[in-house]
């Protein structure tokens, strides 16, 4: 009888033993599963935790510093100067000094160094400061404005605005939703504001094409 009751004393404190050790197992497990859950916030911000952090991600999948971040020359060639972050060409920066009339007779794109500069048919563009500076960049637009550019091809996004040249690629980015849009506002507002007055665009020496 003695026996017996040590067997069942041995097996019962065995078997709380066992019993905590799942509980804590699936205590575990629960936690990592609500970890890894995707907050109503990262739902609402297209999976990132923050509107600013979405619009971020957005910026970089849509390409906007190949043409709006000046380049510098790395050990791989050409690569962003992250200093100038979205502030276009910059203000003593040229254009690609080449035989205009040959480019737009042949209806070439040319570069300049900083890719910030396109010689083409159009004549001469130049990317724009889109940095949260409030005198040369976006800093003071409000996202009716914005939205306007990409939908409407305005510059400025004035509704009499001149239309925005190539090779800004407007009707791609326009088909954003609005809350995409909205996040890439958000992100651009938020950058480094940079002081750059981008020169202004110059006609095709052939003459515009009607
Ligand atoms: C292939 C080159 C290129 C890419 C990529 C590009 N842009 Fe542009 N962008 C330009 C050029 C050039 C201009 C100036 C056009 C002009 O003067 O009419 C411009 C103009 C703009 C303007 C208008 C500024 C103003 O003052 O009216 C905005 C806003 C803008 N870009 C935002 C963006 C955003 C946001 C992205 C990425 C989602 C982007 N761009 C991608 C070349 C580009």
């Amino acid at each position: 009888m003695k026996r017996l009751s040590v067997y069942s004393l041995i097996i019962l404190v065995g078997g709380i033993f066992i019993f905590s050790r799942c509980n804590s197992g699936q205590a575990g497990k629960g936690k990592e599963a609500s970890d890894s859950t995707t907050t109503p916030a990262a739902v609402a911000f297209g999976g990132f935790e923050s509107q600013v952090a979405w619009g971020k991600h957005l910026v970089a999948i849509g390409g906007c510093n190949d043409c709006h971040t000046p380049k510098k020359m790395g050990p791989n060639g050409p690569e962003n100067n992250m200093d100038l972050e979205l502030s276009g060409n910059p203000s003593q920066v040229p254009p690609a000094d080449v035989n205009r009339k040959e480019i737009e007779s042949k209806g070439l794109l040319v570069g300049n160094s900083t890719f910030t500069s396109f010689v083409g048919p159009w004549g001469i563009s130049y990317a724009a400061n889109i940095t949260s500076d409030s005198t040369t960049g976006i800093g003071t637009w409000t996202f009716e404005q914005f939205k306007r550019v990409f939908k409407t091809g305005k510059f400025g996004g004035a509704p009499q605005g001149r239309n925005v040249l190539p090779p800004m690629p407007w009707q791609g980015i326009g088909q954003m939703t609005d809350p995409e849009l909205e996040a890439v506002f958000a992100y651009l507002k938020s950058t480094k504001p940079v002081h750059n007055v981008v020169p202004s665009p110059q006609p095709p020496v052939l003459g515009v094409k009607k």
